[in-house]
């Protein structure tokens, strides 16, 4: 077992720099299937999410081969459309793009429905109504996402009543080998569709609108491979954002594109934190006290769920009382509790969606554990802004999606190790 232990307390202060965006290499790594041909990414995120993906694709008969520490060459000319391993598929919440890309390039797909975080209830039904609207004939069987279209698969109209990142690019990888004209009406237009867009076209595709309101793919075109770099990571960028401001430091953060952070940077300079913007870096000075602020979260460019956690560190911290809306996920404030071990004072409504911060929070230490991704990103945090050692379990959680968080922080000044302690709940009895 691992744990981060965190002496906190110090002002960060340096040059970090930020790595590919967790969220879009996993869809690119899988659209690479629809190629059937020999794909380089580059830019790749060293998270155990990204070595799943790759793990996932090696099951069904893609060669892997690690170019660089962060590139790699993924050749799908000899994958099978056979079942990958549920093991391995309940790892992660992006094998389910394994489905749009087996059902693209073989008409059919057999894939173990995803894992990932628990925010509650995580449906499907939108990926799979997609598929039918392609043709397919669409069932979830025995755990398994089963989907097959007996006559290929044909353009069609699909209208999304609510924005899924998931299924939008789930129906773009989809729809790519579709022949005829698909328009997706209502898509997510985080960057990272726009990514996975960008690789297809890259890859021969005819993609257009990805980031707007309506995506219109021309199906059918010859796919071939093709070299990419994933776009940097808005997430981790926007957390080492928090860090700054969390720790009264000053943080170069290098390596993201600014416009993409600008939900992110808008709602820190309300809280009179300073953000300044260069071409391909931001510049993150705490002010002196941390205004109030509440906060809303919304698909993209509203302010990212995915950054939820992090930004209730700020809120503790603040001056004053403050509101936080999650209106995207009903159960993602499961972190609360361990907060509260730091001595937080935060109020969650009982319809999950809501919490209330009172603010002016000296965090005490303690030892608390990620309960998901951003929730243990959200306790590095607490733990670097807390005078004192703080302990934070189940950090393979966090090492899901943070690149080397432990080294980054350290080289700028904070004071974070990583330990491997015995199990303590192993008896050794009959080990
Ligand atoms: N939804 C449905 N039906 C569906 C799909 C989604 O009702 O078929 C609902 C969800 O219940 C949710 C909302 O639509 O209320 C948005 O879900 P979305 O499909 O956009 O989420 P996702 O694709 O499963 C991705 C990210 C999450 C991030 C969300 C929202 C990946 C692998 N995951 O999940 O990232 O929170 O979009 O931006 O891309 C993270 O990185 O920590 C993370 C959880």
């Amino acid at each position: 077992m691992e744990k981060i232990l965190v002496e906190g307390g110090r002002p960060l202060s340096g040059k970090i720099d930020v790595s590919g965006m967790k969220n879009a290499a996993v869809a690119v790594l899988f659209a690479t299937v629809v190629s059937s041909d020999v794909c380089v990414i580059d830019n790749l995120p060293d998270i155990s999410d990204v070595g799943d993906c790759l793990a996932i694709l090696k099951s069904v008969g893609a060669e892997i081969e690690i170019l660089a520490p962060n590139k790699v060459q993924i050749d799908t000319t000899g994958v099978i459309d056979t079942e990958a391993p549920l093991s391995l598929v309940r790892k992660i919440r992006a094998s389910y793009y394994l489905a749009g890309a087996m059902l693209g390039r073989f008409h059919r797909a057999c894939v173990g429905l995803p894992g990932g975080c628990n925010f509650g209830v995580r449906p499907i039904d939108l990926h799979l109504k997609a598929f039918e609207k392609l043709g397919a004939k669409v069932d979830v069987v025995g755990g398994s996402i089963v989907a097959e279209a007996e006559d290929g698969l044909h353009g069609n109209s699909i209208y999304f009543d609510s924005c899924s990142v998931g299924a939008t690019i789930n129906a773009i990888i989809a729809a790519v080998l579709a022949d005829g004209v698909t328009v997706i009406d209502n898509p997510a237009r985080e960057p990272h569709v726009v990514d996975v867009a960008n690789f297809l076209n890259a890859c021969g595709a005819d993609i257009r609108g990805a980031g707007t309101s309506i995506i219109k793919i021309n199906g059918g075109l010859p796919l071939h491979g093709c070299e990419y770099a994933i776009i940097p990571d808005m997430i981790e960028a926007g957390t080492f954002m928090v860090a700054a401001a969390a720790t009264k430091g000053k943080l170069y953060i290098n390596g993201v594109i600014p416009k993409h952070l600008e939900p992110i940077s808008a709602k820190l300079r309300e809280m009179g934190v300073t953000v300044e913007e260069y071409d391909q870096a931001v510049l993150v000075t705490a002010g002196e006290t941390l205004t109030a602020a509440n906060v809303k979260t919304l698909a993209y460019p509203g302010f990212p769920t995915d950054m939820q956690p992090q930004m209730a560190v700020l809120m503790c911290l603040a001056d004053g009382p403050s509101h936080l809306n999650e209106t995207i996920w009903n159960n993602r404030f499961r972190y609360v509790e361990e907060l509260q071990r730091m001595s937080a004072r935060i109020r969650v409504a009982t319809d999950g969606h809501s919490a209330y911060f009172e603010g002016n929070t000296v965090f005490t230490p303690s030892v608390v554990k990620a309960v998901d991704l951003r929730a243990g990103a959200a306790m590095v945090l607490a733990a670097l802004a807390t005078e004192g050692c703080t302990t934070i379990e189940e950090i393979a959680l966090i090492e899901r999606g943070y690149d080397d968080i432990v080294g980054k922080l350290r080289r700028v000044g904070a004071n974070i190790r990583k330990i491997r302690i015995p199990d303590e709940t192993n008896t050794g009895i009959f080990s």
